[in-house]
């Protein structure tokens, strides 16, 4: 590294003295820059000064102006002033200003003039010691704080496709389960399309829609451990097989909590068959008691249940369905869901000219 010399500006109007000044400093081998007033010192002054020497009386900006100027700046430079004798009131002001110290002109001490200016000079080499230390700490501290932050993505990288690879394995164990049955084959598929479409159609927010998808891919995954002799046979359900059934929110809700990542998931999943009346299990919750999801969820599967064919009886048609879900709204479903749903089906659909004029003006949502 290149040693760079102690450098001083000196400020003066009286050409004499700056010379004079000049050549003592340069005699104790220092590099001199000079400049007749106040102005000059502004217009020059960088970091690569050490030591600023002015005088008080200038023409333009006195000494005094240009210290407060000065102290604008980030500099840090140890100003002293040359005072002509007998001026105490001047060297007062000077040091309450912030200056390091003040030299009597004429010189006539040399070595008291010398001892000053290395102490200001000692003062300059602490204070750039002192910066570069704090720009070395700061520079660390970004390193590390770095390094951090590319932790913390691999991080949550491989936290990501540890949930990626779990979703996957449960909807691939999910997908055989609804094979084995004809009839549930798909709902899920389309539970989730409807849930998905809905999220969407009701404008939610981008991390609600996930937690959607997933509840909705995941919402009869406790049919997986309930034997499902049950519910492939023709004809209805017992109430013994309707106890058993009922179980399978309550038992998918378990499966998933283990996981940790899905924890609003698990109470969707386990809330997917109450009712807005309170009427619904596993605990009877009524609608205010719901999460918005939930009340998504219900509406999408019952949906889907009332236009699949089941054992027990007959599919029913699109319009059908929409009317029974009209019908149960409010006491089984939250009607603001049910509005939207129907609404977004209508424009899901493929075939929409189903639908009688009459009967897209009492469903459809206004947007107002
Ligand atoms: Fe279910």
């Amino acid at each position: 590294m290149e040693i760079r010399k102690t450098k001083i500006l000196i400020a003066d109007d009286d050409a004499m003295v700056r010379s004079t000044v000049s050549k003592i400093l340069e005699m104790f081998g220092y590099v001199v820059q000079t400049v007749s007033d106040g102005k000059g010192v502004i217009d020059i002054v960088n970091d690569s000064f050490d030591v600023i020497i002015l005088d008080i009386n200038m023409p333009g900006m006195d000494g005094f102006d240009t210290i407060n100027a000065l102290n604008k700046f980030d500099y840090n430079i140890p100003v002293l002033f040359l005072t002509g004798a007998g001026s105490m009131d001047y060297a007062v002001k000077a040091i309450n200003l912030g200056a390091y110290d003040f030299l009597t002109k004429p010189i006539e001490d040399l070595d008291i003039f010398n001892v000053k200016i290395r102490r200001a000079v000692e003062k300059r080499m602490y204070v750039l010691q002192e910066r570069r230390y704090k720009e070395a700490l700061e520079d660390d501290v970004r390193k590390k704080a770095e390094k951090l932050e590319e932790q913390n993505k691999l991080l949550l990288s491989y936290s990501n496709s540890l949930e990626n690879a779990t979703v996957q394995l449960m909807s691939s164990l999910q997908n055989a389960m609804e094979e084995k049955d004809f009839y549930t084959a798909g709902h899920t598929t389309r539970v989730t399309e409807y849930a998905v479409m809905l999220g969407m159609a009701m404008n939610l927010p981008e991390n609600d829609q996930v937690v959607l998808r997933r509840a909705a891919q995941f919402h009869d995954i406790g049919k997986l451990v309930i034997d499902l002799s049950c519910i492939q046979k023709p004809g209805k359900l017992t109430d013994e097989e309707w106890l058993l059934i009922k179980k399978h929110p309550t038992v998918g809700a378990n499966i998933v909590k283990p996981l940790g990542f899905m924890k609003r998931e698990q109470f969707i999943i386990r809330h997917h068959h109450e009712r807005m009346d309170g009427k619904g299990y596993p605990d009877g919750l009524k609608g205010d008691k719901l999460d918005p999801l939930t009340k998504i969820l219900i509406v999408v599967d019952s949906y889907d249940a009332m236009t699949s064919r089941r054992n027990y009886r007959k599919n029913l048609k699109m319009e059908e369905a929409l009317a029974e879900l009209d019908n149960c709204s409010g006491s089984q479903f939250d009607p603001v869901t049910v509005r939207y749903f129907t609404k977004s089906i209508v424009d899901f659909a493929p075939t929409n000219n189903v639908f009688s004029r009459e009967y897209l003006e009492n469903f459809y949502v206004s947007d107002n």
